[in-house]
């Protein structure tokens, strides 16, 4: 087993992400060369569960395992319903200050998981054990968690460090199909704003992760963490820096909102954002054009992304100067420089992102 380190920084002190295949097996022994604990909490979903929950607590044997809590990970219920349901769980379970808790599942069950340990007792320790690609290469990292609240997603949260990152690559064998593609966008995305060599790996070795070849993703994986870690390592709360992981972001949310979340997973919905990003860049002379190419073409060769929606580019861009990411009411974007850097551009004038939306939607 190669298995990959990776060290992030926090203002809270730093932690580790452990990446290899098969590392999940060494989890208790992980576990244990943290503190010791009053008891271990694995929280995750019923769906997971059925996955993996058999062989978890064998992993987890020789930690203190009391209580396994489990909750539903959808969306619809990423909130504070969840989060009191949980809390009360643990406080019956018997739960104390020096607790751990461990968080196994997707970026649901980690931002749920991940709030509670922030306000449980006012915090308790937390190990985040990620077992989808967008949580392995993203969520897991970087500290923030937090719920939804009806009048939009991720309102209320914090920032909070886990003790330890234990990403086992081997856990995806199970993601739905599409589920999986999904997060290939989020990959991308990292190529495209940070990393040359991941983005040409990408294009000569798509296949392969597409289907999910154990070396290619313990290749992929360990590269993506390391540059969520680099980003949020200098840049904990949001600012410039960690804004660039918003890359292609600002145009998925406004395909999310137009079609209310029902027409794509949030990573397809990326999918044409990097593209449409990548357009804008070329357009106003930033990019240059074969470039914007080869990231269609890449985003093109993970999967068939369902079209672009019917509505109009005067409705998306509405949406957009709605968008948390718009400052003063200019529009706002992070877009690509040359293929491994990207940054943020404001003042984007409206017609120009007309017209690429336009275009977008005429050739498909
Ligand atoms: N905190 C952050 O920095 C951050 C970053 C990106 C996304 N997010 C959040 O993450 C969430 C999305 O996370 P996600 O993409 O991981 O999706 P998810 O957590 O919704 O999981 C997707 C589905 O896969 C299932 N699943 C998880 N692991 C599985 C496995 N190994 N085998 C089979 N099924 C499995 C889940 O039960 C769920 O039904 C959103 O709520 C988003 O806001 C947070
Ligand atoms: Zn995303």
């Amino acid at each position: 087993m190669t298995m990959r380190s990776i060290s992030v920084r926090s203002a809270a002190g730093s932690y580790t992400v452990l990446c290899a295949p098969g590392l999940l097996k060494h989890a208790a022994a992980k576990i244990a060369a943290l503190d010791p604990f009053t008891g271990v909490y694995l929280l995750t979903s019923p769906r997971v569960a059925r996955h993996w929950g058999v062989a978890l607590k064998q992993y987890l044997r020789g930690t203190d395992l009391r209580a396994t809590i489990s909750f539903d990970d959808r969306e619809a219920v990423k909130n504070l319903d969840t989060v009191e349901r949980i809390t009360r769980q643990l406080v019956r379970a018997g739960a104390d200050r020096r607790c751990l808790l461990v968080a196994v599942g997707g970026g649901v069950v980690g931002d749920v998981s991940g709030f509670v340990a922030a306000s449980y007792l006012r915090g308790v320790a937390l190990v985040h054990v990620p077992t989808t690609l967008v949580a392995q290469v993203d969520s897991a990292i970087g500290g923030k968690t937090g719920v939804n609240l009806p009048e939009g997603k991720n309102l209320v949260g914090a920032f909070y460090s886990p003790r330890l990152v234990l990403a086992d690559p081997n856990t995806l064998a199970t993601l739905p199909n599409r589920e999986y593609r999904s997060g290939i966008y989020e990959v991308v995305k990292y190529g495209v704003i940070a990393n040359v060599p991941l983005f040409r790996y990408l294009e000569t070795h798509m296949e392969q992760v597409v289907a999910r070849d154990a070396a290619a993703l313990a290749y992929v994986i360990p590269l993506c963490a390391r540059d969520k870690a680099r980003v949020v390592g200098r840049d904990e709360r949001e600012s410039d820096l960690r804004e660039i992981l918003n890359f292609g972001h600002t145009f998925a949310h406004a395909l999310e909102t137009a079609t209310e979340y029902r027409v794509y997973l949030h990573g397809e919905a990326v999918g044409w954002g990097m593209i449409a990003a990548s357009m804008l860049a070329a357009r106003l002379g930033m990019f240059p054009v074969e470039q914007a190419l080869r990231v269609e073409e890449l985003v093109h060769s993970v999967g068939r992304l369902p079209p672009m929606p019917r509505t109009s580019a005067a409705r998306l861009i509405a949406i957009m100067g709605s968008d948390k990411k718009t400052r003063g009411g200019k529009l706002r974007f992070v877009l690509p420089r040359k293929i491994g850097k990207a940054e943020t551009v404001s003042d984007v004038p409206v017609e120009i992102v007309a017209g690429v939306l336009n275009d977008l939607r005429a050739s498909r």
